[in-house]
């Protein structure tokens, strides 16, 4: 339903559970966030198929902070997930890496920027086919933000 007070658009459901952790771009920490996203989520009680949809799309988001974003240093990566009543799941994955010059040509399958040729260049189709939505902002020498939400169906956080 609209709502005119919102300027048209529908009324978010309410944040209920929020969490930030900060950690180090290892690698191996990648599976760290998958399982710390996991436990946090699980108040929602989602199916395996959306816990796995929703740990693949942070996957890669991390994954790019420590090969892009740090490539030849170790940087913090900021995880934030946030809980909407309705059981919409958002997760934020930040760095204060390289940033992305042009996030459009990023944003396109198969573009990397790999020399190396072990990327295919598959990480935001990924993402974006995990989830609903996707939001990347950046800034050159600054870092970037990558967005991401996902409804749970039939679930709420009440
Ligand atoms: N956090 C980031 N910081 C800087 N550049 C990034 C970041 N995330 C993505 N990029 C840039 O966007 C490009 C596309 O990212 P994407 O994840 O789609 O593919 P990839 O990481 O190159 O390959 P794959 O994910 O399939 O292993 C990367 O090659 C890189 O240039
Ligand atoms: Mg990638």
């Amino acid at each position: 339903m609209k709502d005119k007070k919102h300027g048209g658009r529908p009324r978010l459901a309410p944040i209920c559970n929020e969490m930030k952790l900060d950690f180090p771009s290892h690698s191996k920490n990648e599976s760290f966030a998958r399982a710390a996203a996991g436990a946090f989520i699980a108040s929602l009680d989602p199916t395996a198929s959306e816990l796995s949809d929703i740990k693949c799309a942070l996957s890669e988001a991390v994954t790019n902070c420590t090969v892009h974003a740090y490539p030849d240093h170790i940087g913090i990566i900021r995880l934030q997930i946030k809980l909407r009543t309705d059981g919409t799941v958002i997760m934020s994955v930040k760095d204060s890496g390289v940033g992305i010059p042009d996030i459009e040509k990023a944003r396109e399958p198969l573009f990397t920027t790999d020399a190396a040729g072990e990327r295919s260049g598959m990480g935001f189709t990924v993402m974006e086919s995990f989830c609903d939505s996707i939001k990347v902002t950046s800034k050159t020498g600054k870092g970037t933000t990558v967005t991401m939400t996902r409804k749970l169906a039939g679930k709420s956080a009440l």
